[in-house]
Protein backbone atom coordinates (compact mmCIF):
# COMPACT_ATOMS: atom_id res chain seq x y z
CA UNK A 1 0.00 0.00 0.00
CA UNK A 2 1.13 3.37 -1.04
CA UNK A 3 0.49 6.80 0.81
CA UNK A 4 -0.83 9.66 -1.87
CA UNK A 5 -1.58 13.01 -0.59
CA UNK A 6 -4.10 14.82 -2.70
CA UNK A 7 -3.46 18.80 -1.54
CA UNK A 8 -6.59 19.80 -2.17
CA UNK A 9 -10.51 18.96 -2.47
CA UNK A 10 -11.15 16.76 -6.24
CA UNK A 11 -14.17 15.15 -7.40
CA UNK A 12 -14.70 11.76 -5.34
CA UNK A 13 -13.82 9.86 -8.69
CA UNK A 14 -10.42 10.36 -8.79
CA UNK A 15 -10.40 9.34 -5.13
CA UNK A 16 -12.16 6.43 -5.81
CA UNK A 17 -9.64 5.29 -8.04
CA UNK A 18 -7.06 5.91 -5.83
CA UNK A 19 -8.66 3.97 -2.94
CA UNK A 20 -9.50 1.75 -5.24
CA UNK A 21 -5.47 0.54 -6.37
CA UNK A 22 -5.54 -0.04 -2.37
CA UNK A 23 -3.59 2.86 -1.15
CA UNK A 24 -3.75 5.00 1.70
CA UNK A 25 -5.51 8.38 0.29
CA UNK A 26 -4.60 11.78 2.46
CA UNK A 27 -6.36 14.80 1.20
CA UNK A 28 -6.52 17.90 2.46
CA UNK A 29 -10.41 17.92 2.34
CA UNK A 30 -11.28 22.25 1.69
CA UNK A 31 -11.48 24.42 -0.75
CA UNK A 32 -9.08 27.15 0.83
CA UNK A 33 -5.26 26.50 0.13
CA UNK A 34 -3.92 24.95 2.90
CA UNK A 35 -1.05 26.69 4.72
CA UNK A 36 2.39 25.68 3.27
CA UNK A 37 3.86 25.19 6.75
CA UNK A 38 1.08 22.37 7.09
CA UNK A 39 1.54 21.43 3.59
CA UNK A 40 5.40 20.50 4.22
CA UNK A 41 4.32 18.25 7.44
CA UNK A 42 1.26 16.37 5.22
CA UNK A 43 3.22 15.58 2.10
CA UNK A 44 6.01 13.57 4.62
CA UNK A 45 6.06 9.98 3.63
CA UNK A 46 4.09 10.26 0.46
CA UNK A 47 5.17 8.06 -2.34
CA UNK A 48 2.79 10.18 -4.67
CA UNK A 49 0.84 13.50 -4.57
CA UNK A 50 -1.90 14.70 -6.33
CA UNK A 51 -1.38 18.62 -7.15
CA UNK A 52 -3.40 21.64 -7.80
CA UNK A 53 -2.20 24.58 -9.65
CA UNK A 54 -2.00 26.33 -6.43
CA UNK A 55 0.71 24.56 -4.90
CA UNK A 56 4.47 25.37 -5.81
CA UNK A 57 5.97 21.86 -6.36
CA UNK A 58 9.40 23.07 -5.84
CA UNK A 59 12.58 20.82 -4.21
CA UNK A 60 11.40 22.17 -0.43
CA UNK A 61 8.17 20.56 -1.27
CA UNK A 62 9.97 17.16 -2.26
CA UNK A 63 12.48 17.43 0.27
CA UNK A 64 9.59 17.53 2.71
CA UNK A 65 7.94 14.35 1.07
CA UNK A 66 11.30 12.83 1.07
CA UNK A 67 13.19 9.85 -0.92
CA UNK A 68 10.06 7.64 -1.83
CA UNK A 69 8.31 10.12 -3.46
CA UNK A 70 7.75 8.52 -6.97
CA UNK A 71 5.32 10.87 -8.91
CA UNK A 72 3.22 14.31 -9.32
CA UNK A 73 0.30 14.08 -10.06
CA UNK A 74 -0.36 17.92 -11.22
CA UNK A 75 -4.55 18.29 -11.69
CA UNK A 76 -3.92 20.59 -14.32
CA UNK A 77 -2.74 20.85 -18.25
CA UNK A 78 -0.12 23.93 -16.83
CA UNK A 79 2.48 22.87 -14.99
CA UNK A 80 4.02 26.14 -14.72
CA UNK A 81 3.64 25.30 -10.58
CA UNK A 82 5.50 22.46 -10.94
CA UNK A 83 9.48 22.54 -11.62
CA UNK A 84 9.95 19.83 -13.98
CA UNK A 85 13.99 19.88 -14.00
CA UNK A 86 13.73 19.35 -9.88
CA UNK A 87 11.33 16.53 -10.13
CA UNK A 88 13.70 14.96 -13.32
CA UNK A 89 16.80 15.08 -10.81
CA UNK A 90 15.44 13.34 -8.55
CA UNK A 91 13.54 11.05 -10.64
CA UNK A 92 10.63 11.69 -9.07
CA UNK A 93 7.96 11.20 -12.62
CA UNK A 94 5.78 14.27 -13.48
CA UNK A 95 2.40 14.33 -14.96
CA UNK A 96 -0.23 16.25 -16.17
CA UNK A 97 -3.89 16.39 -17.51
CA UNK A 98 -4.15 17.77 -21.46
CA UNK A 99 -6.76 16.64 -23.58
CA UNK A 100 -9.56 16.91 -21.09
CA UNK A 101 -9.80 20.64 -20.50
CA UNK A 102 -9.51 21.22 -24.46
CA UNK A 103 -13.37 22.09 -25.02
CA UNK A 104 -14.40 23.81 -21.73
CA UNK A 105 -11.71 26.40 -21.69
CA UNK A 106 -12.29 27.06 -25.52
CA UNK A 107 -16.13 27.57 -24.39
CA UNK A 108 -14.80 30.34 -22.49
CA UNK A 109 -12.37 31.71 -24.63
CA UNK A 110 -15.01 32.17 -27.12
CA UNK A 111 -17.33 33.10 -24.14
CA UNK A 112 -14.92 36.37 -23.32
CA UNK A 113 -14.41 36.84 -26.86
CA UNK A 114 -18.08 37.54 -26.68
CA UNK A 115 -18.51 39.23 -23.75
CA UNK A 116 -15.86 41.54 -25.03
CA UNK A 117 -16.52 42.51 -28.39
CA UNK A 118 -20.29 42.53 -27.68
CA UNK A 119 -20.10 44.42 -24.26
CA UNK A 120 -22.26 42.51 -22.18
CA UNK A 121 -20.26 42.78 -19.09
CA UNK A 122 -20.77 46.28 -19.09
CA UNK A 123 -24.74 45.67 -20.44
CA UNK A 124 -25.09 43.49 -17.12
CA UNK A 125 -23.27 45.93 -14.56
CA UNK A 126 -25.70 48.63 -15.60
CA UNK A 127 -28.90 46.54 -14.95
CA UNK A 128 -27.54 45.04 -11.49
CA UNK A 129 -26.31 48.86 -10.42
CA UNK A 130 -30.06 49.93 -11.05
CA UNK A 131 -28.91 52.84 -13.87
CA UNK A 132 -31.58 53.58 -16.09
CA UNK A 133 -30.97 52.85 -19.63
CA UNK A 134 -33.17 52.60 -22.69
CA UNK A 135 -32.86 50.96 -26.08
CA UNK A 136 -30.97 53.47 -28.33
CA UNK A 137 -29.75 53.02 -31.79
CA UNK A 138 -25.97 53.98 -30.65
CA UNK A 139 -26.49 52.17 -26.99
CA UNK A 140 -23.54 50.05 -26.05
CA UNK A 141 -22.70 49.01 -29.10
CA UNK A 142 -19.98 46.27 -29.64
CA UNK A 143 -17.97 44.88 -32.79
CA UNK A 144 -18.96 41.78 -34.96
CA UNK A 145 -17.53 39.08 -35.41
CA UNK A 146 -18.17 38.21 -39.18
CA UNK A 147 -14.72 38.27 -41.59
CA UNK A 148 -13.15 39.51 -38.43
CA UNK A 149 -9.76 37.66 -38.16
CA UNK A 150 -8.78 35.60 -34.76
CA UNK A 151 -5.47 35.81 -34.00
CA UNK A 152 -4.31 32.71 -31.91
CA UNK A 153 -1.01 32.42 -30.15
CA UNK A 154 -0.01 28.72 -29.38
CA UNK A 155 -2.11 26.31 -31.76
CA UNK A 156 -2.47 23.72 -29.48
CA UNK A 157 -5.54 21.61 -28.81
CA UNK A 158 -7.03 24.57 -27.11
CA UNK A 159 -5.94 27.27 -29.44
CA UNK A 160 -7.23 25.32 -32.04
CA UNK A 161 -10.55 24.20 -30.22
CA UNK A 162 -11.12 27.44 -30.11
CA UNK A 163 -10.63 28.80 -33.68
CA UNK A 164 -12.84 25.97 -34.65
CA UNK A 165 -15.69 28.02 -32.50
CA UNK A 166 -14.40 31.33 -34.11
CA UNK A 167 -15.11 30.04 -37.35
CA UNK A 168 -18.73 29.06 -36.62
CA UNK A 169 -18.93 32.53 -35.75
CA UNK A 170 -17.39 33.64 -39.31
CA UNK A 171 -13.73 34.51 -37.98
CA UNK A 172 -11.09 34.00 -40.67
CA UNK A 173 -8.10 32.47 -38.38
CA UNK A 174 -4.08 32.84 -38.31
CA UNK A 175 -1.98 31.87 -35.67
CA UNK A 176 1.70 32.02 -34.52
CA UNK A 177 3.29 28.87 -32.73
CA UNK A 178 7.33 27.23 -32.29
CA UNK A 179 6.01 25.03 -34.75
CA UNK A 180 3.84 24.70 -38.07
CA UNK A 181 0.57 22.93 -37.38
CA UNK A 182 -0.32 20.18 -39.09
CA UNK A 183 -1.62 20.42 -42.43
CA UNK A 184 -4.55 19.51 -42.41
CA UNK A 185 -5.40 20.96 -39.31
CA UNK A 186 -4.84 24.47 -40.98
CA UNK A 187 -6.72 23.33 -43.79
CA UNK A 188 -9.81 22.75 -41.63
CA UNK A 189 -9.40 25.82 -39.78
CA UNK A 190 -8.58 28.03 -43.12
CA UNK A 191 -5.11 29.04 -40.68
CA UNK A 192 -2.06 30.11 -41.82
CA UNK A 193 1.09 30.62 -39.37
CA UNK A 194 2.18 34.33 -39.25
CA UNK A 195 4.83 35.63 -36.79
CA UNK A 196 4.15 37.73 -33.73
CA UNK A 197 4.38 40.51 -35.30
CA UNK A 198 2.10 40.01 -38.19
CA UNK A 199 -0.41 38.19 -35.78
CA UNK A 200 -0.40 41.82 -33.52
CA UNK A 201 -1.42 44.09 -36.78
CA UNK A 202 -3.79 42.27 -38.14
CA UNK A 203 -5.72 40.42 -35.70
CA UNK A 204 -9.12 41.68 -34.55
CA UNK A 205 -9.28 39.24 -31.66
CA UNK A 206 -6.32 37.99 -30.39
CA UNK A 207 -6.36 34.71 -28.21
CA UNK A 208 -3.73 33.83 -25.78
CA UNK A 209 -2.98 29.69 -25.71
CA UNK A 210 0.80 29.28 -24.98
CA UNK A 211 2.29 27.87 -22.23
CA UNK A 212 4.24 30.05 -19.04
CA UNK A 213 7.44 29.87 -19.04
CA UNK A 214 10.19 32.09 -18.91
CA UNK A 215 10.16 32.14 -22.53
CA UNK A 216 6.37 33.68 -23.01
CA UNK A 217 7.01 36.26 -19.55
CA UNK A 218 5.19 39.73 -20.63
CA UNK A 219 5.03 38.43 -24.14
CA UNK A 220 2.27 41.09 -24.56
CA UNK A 221 3.42 44.22 -22.95
CA UNK A 222 3.35 47.75 -24.04
CA UNK A 223 5.15 47.64 -27.13
CA UNK A 224 2.31 45.01 -28.22
CA UNK A 225 -0.56 46.39 -27.47
CA UNK A 226 0.88 49.90 -28.96
CA UNK A 227 1.58 47.28 -32.53
CA UNK A 228 -2.23 46.09 -32.08
CA UNK A 229 -5.36 47.55 -34.19
CA UNK A 230 -7.22 50.20 -31.94
CA UNK A 231 -10.36 48.49 -32.47
CA UNK A 232 -8.78 45.27 -31.28
CA UNK A 233 -9.46 42.89 -28.52
CA UNK A 234 -7.32 41.18 -26.20
CA UNK A 235 -7.99 37.44 -24.70
CA UNK A 236 -6.50 35.25 -22.04
CA UNK A 237 -7.35 31.70 -20.90
CA UNK A 238 -3.90 30.34 -20.71
CA UNK A 239 -1.60 31.82 -17.80
CA UNK A 240 -1.79 35.49 -15.96
CA UNK A 241 1.87 36.38 -16.63
CA UNK A 242 1.60 36.25 -20.23
CA UNK A 243 0.47 39.42 -20.43
CA UNK A 244 2.35 43.05 -18.69
CA UNK A 245 -1.12 42.77 -16.63
CA UNK A 246 -0.58 47.32 -15.72
CA UNK A 247 0.65 47.59 -19.71
CA UNK A 248 -2.90 46.30 -20.48
CA UNK A 249 -4.73 48.09 -17.93
CA UNK A 250 -2.78 51.25 -19.61
CA UNK A 251 -3.47 50.09 -22.90
CA UNK A 252 -7.39 49.47 -22.16
CA UNK A 253 -7.38 53.27 -20.16
CA UNK A 254 -5.85 55.03 -23.30
CA UNK A 255 -8.03 52.92 -25.70
CA UNK A 256 -4.75 51.60 -27.59
CA UNK A 257 -6.85 48.56 -27.92
CA UNK A 258 -10.93 48.48 -27.51
CA UNK A 259 -11.48 46.01 -25.21
CA UNK A 260 -10.11 42.60 -23.46
CA UNK A 261 -11.44 39.31 -21.65
CA UNK A 262 -8.95 37.48 -18.62
CA UNK A 263 -9.60 34.51 -17.30
CA UNK A 264 -6.42 34.39 -15.64
CA UNK A 265 -3.99 37.14 -13.78
CA UNK A 266 -0.36 38.02 -13.23
CA UNK A 267 -0.84 37.32 -9.17
CA UNK A 268 -3.84 35.18 -9.01
CA UNK A 269 -6.50 35.40 -6.69
CA UNK A 270 -5.28 39.29 -7.10
CA UNK A 271 -6.31 41.08 -9.92
CA UNK A 272 -4.68 44.54 -10.73
CA UNK A 273 -6.17 47.22 -9.26
CA UNK A 274 -6.02 49.57 -12.50
CA UNK A 275 -8.34 46.58 -14.90
CA UNK A 276 -10.58 46.92 -11.78
CA UNK A 277 -11.46 50.40 -13.31
CA UNK A 278 -11.37 49.58 -16.99
CA UNK A 279 -15.49 49.13 -18.22
CA UNK A 280 -14.07 47.54 -20.83
CA UNK A 281 -12.23 44.82 -19.32
CA UNK A 282 -14.20 41.46 -18.71
CA UNK A 283 -12.83 39.60 -15.50
CA UNK A 284 -13.56 36.60 -14.65
CA UNK A 285 -11.99 33.91 -11.64
CA UNK A 286 -9.89 31.22 -13.63
CA UNK A 287 -13.22 29.40 -14.80
CA UNK A 288 -11.58 27.66 -17.67
CA UNK A 289 -11.55 24.04 -16.39
CA UNK A 290 -14.68 24.70 -14.40
CA UNK A 291 -17.53 21.78 -15.50
CA UNK A 292 -18.32 19.49 -13.35
CA UNK A 293 -17.78 16.90 -15.86
CA UNK A 294 -14.16 18.62 -16.80
CA UNK A 295 -12.80 18.82 -13.12
CA UNK A 296 -14.40 14.80 -12.61
CA UNK A 297 -11.89 14.36 -15.85
CA UNK A 298 -8.97 15.94 -14.53
CA UNK A 299 -9.03 14.11 -11.47
CA UNK A 300 -9.53 10.81 -13.04
CA UNK A 301 -7.09 11.76 -15.38
CA UNK A 302 -4.42 12.65 -12.42
CA UNK A 303 -5.39 9.58 -10.41
CA UNK A 304 -4.97 7.28 -13.29
CA UNK A 305 -0.97 9.13 -13.85
CA UNK A 306 -0.42 8.12 -9.92
CA UNK A 307 -1.62 4.86 -10.10
CA UNK A 308 0.52 3.35 -13.04
CA UNK A 309 3.12 5.30 -11.48
CA UNK A 310 3.03 3.41 -8.65
CA UNK A 311 2.43 0.11 -9.89
CA UNK A 312 5.63 0.79 -11.97
CA UNK A 313 3.97 1.06 -15.76
CA UNK A 314 4.24 4.09 -17.88
CA UNK A 315 1.40 6.83 -16.83
CA UNK A 316 -0.99 7.61 -19.52
CA UNK A 317 0.23 11.58 -19.60
CA UNK A 318 3.70 12.07 -18.33
CA UNK A 319 5.10 16.12 -18.89
CA UNK A 320 8.17 14.78 -21.43
C1 LIG B 1 -5.14 24.14 -16.28
O1 LIG B 1 -5.46 22.95 -16.14
O2 LIG B 1 -3.99 24.48 -16.51
C2 LIG B 1 -6.21 25.15 -16.18
O3 LIG B 1 -5.71 26.42 -16.05
C3 LIG B 1 -7.15 24.81 -15.04
O4 LIG B 1 -8.29 25.58 -15.19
Amino acid sequence: MSRVVVTGRIPKPGLDILRRAGHEVDVWDSEDQQPREQLLEQVRGADALLTLLTEQVDAELLDAAGDQLQVVANVAVGYNNVDVEVCRERGVVATNTPGVLTEATADIAMGLILMATRRLGEGERIIRSGTPWQWGMFYLLGSGLQRKTLGVVGLGGIGAATARRARAFGMNVIYSSRSQAPRELELELGAHRVDLDTLLAESDVLSLHCPYSPATHHLLGPEQFAAMKPTAYVVNTARGPVIDEAALAKALQERQIAGAGLDVFEDEPQVHPDLLECENAVLVPHLGSATIETRTAMATLAADNAVAVLAGEEPPTPIR
